[in-house]
């Protein structure tokens, strides 16, 4: 869990940076399932990150310079006739002590209560999403602001994105953050291992994934992303989710599935024979995908480029591919001109946290990558993927009947220590 303190460092060191800036968050919206039934709500993860606040109709503000309200919630008022349809809500009162705000006003009150935060900032700090309809007043609020500011000489003179300040400090996790992710680990350990149980000729994709999501259900976690259970050759659809077809004897599963825990997520992919005996073509390919990955987590580590892993897995698997004469010629050549791609065309990680693919920059600049730090955490998740309809790239073999339909990714979840890394996501087997 992370507490109030905690919450309250991360709008600390936000508002050190804003300045004398003014930085707006809006709530996720509902998203509607169908008619008058709405999909489970998740909350917008900056949002959630700066507030712990877990309802929708909601926008917190944060305003340092302000002489009274440095943290203020718009949240829904309390209605105990829409409770009884739609669940517990929060309130004004409620929100100001249980989750620290300096000021809480109920959501309707927006426009009332916004300009005297906004007026004496020097900068408005917004993200522009897809509800247009609070853009539109957002934008609004800074136009009125701009209007006045010959007469006042104050006022926010722009509008940047707030991910710049904040998602450098999401990239660092905390020590209780890292716990929520082992949580998150520790389940979907338990239902790869499962799911592997599970798993025979004559078995459906989603008889596998309802193992899986039972598994994490039972431990009061969601999936951190639809789950990927894909027999055969649907292992080479990398977002492969129909999860409908039946198992068949000789196959490798590909699952690629990922508990969410109080809001942090583990991702973990592993292929495996389900007769536990794989063909000679298909060993060769794990083993390349292995070696890749085995080599690709030893360059995560503080002080290195965050290109590095995936550089060494590109590496490791060219060679791999040349030796097994499944790619021809140079092996600088061939990474240079990217004719390994129709086997692997995927990145081989992702920042890992509140978010699945988690917020934050890779690039430092145009021409430099991220340099990795203690307390980031990543994914390193080669594969190899020869469809049954691969196009090799011009001047390359043709692939022998043998080698298609085989689809592999490994994955773990890798977390940069000050001394290397920790691979949290050990304990499903590889
Ligand atoms: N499961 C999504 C990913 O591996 O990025
Ligand atoms: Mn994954
Ligand atoms: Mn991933």
């Amino acid at each position: 869990m992370i507490d109030a303190t905690e919450y309250q460092q991360r709008r600390d060191r936000l508002m050190a940076k804003l300045g004398q800036g003014t930085a707006i968050f809006p709530s996720a919206p509902l998203a509607v399932m169908h008619k008058d039934v709405d999909y489970p709500f998740r909350q917008d993860s900056d949002f959630y990150y700066l507030t712990g606040f877990n309802e929708p109709e909601a926008i917190a503000v944060f305003a340092p310079h302000h002489e009274e309200h440095r943290f203020i919630l718009f949240v829904q008022p309390k209605d105990p006739a829409k409770e009884t349809w739609t669940g517990y809500v929060t309130g004004v009162e409620a929100a100001q002590t249980e989750y620290g705000a300096d000021a809480v006003y109920p959501i309707g009150e927006l426009n009332e209560h916004l300009p005297q935060y906004l007026a004496k900032s020097d900068r408005l700090y917004y993200h522009f999403g897809h509800n247009e309809s609070l853009n539109q007043k957002i934008l609004g609020h800074w136009q009125r602001c701009l209007a006045l500011y010959p007469k006042n000489g104050y006022g926010p003179t722009g509008i940047d994105d707030p991910s710049f300040l904040l998602h450098p400090q999401r990239l660092v996790k905390s020590a209780a953050e890292l716990n929520l992710i082992r949580k998150a680990v520790d389940i979907s350990v338990e239902a790869h291992q499962r799911a592997k149980d599970l798993a025979k000729p004559g078995v459906y994709e989603y008889q596998v994934q309802a193992e899986i999501e039972y598994t994490f259900a039972r431990h009061g976690a969601t999936s951190a992303y639809p789950s990927i259970v894909a027999g055969g050759a649907n292992g080479c659809i990398l977002h492969y989710i129909n999860n409908d077809r039946c198992l068949n004897e000789g196959d490798l599963l590909l699952i690629d599935a990922g508990a969410c825990y109080q809001y942090y997520n583990a991702d973990i992919t592993r292929t495996f024979p389900i007769n536990g005996q794989m063909s000679k073509q298909q060993q060769a390919l794990y083993e390349l995908v292995l070696a890749a990955q085995l080599k690709a987590i030893e360059e995560v580590q503080a002080g290195k480029a965050y290109n590095e892993f995936h550089e060494m897995a590109v590496c490791v698997l060219v060679q791999g591919l040349l030796d097994l004469g499944l790619l021809q010629g140079d092996l600088e050549e061939i990474i240079a001109e990217e004719k390994y791609k129709p086997f692997y065309m995927h990145r081989t990680g992702h920042w890992l946290g509140l978010d699945v693919h988690d917020a934050g920059h890779y690039k430092a600049t145009a021409e430099q990558w991220a340099t990795l730090q203690p307390g980031n955490l990543v994914t390193v998740e080669p594969g190899l993927y020869i469809s049954p309809t691969l196009e090799p790239a011009e001047g390359q073999p043709e692939i022998p009947p043998e080698w298609r339909g085989i689809g592999i990714r490994i994955e773990d979840d890798v977390l940069v220590t000050a001394t290397g890394n920790e691979v949290l996501t050990a304990a499903v087997p590889k």
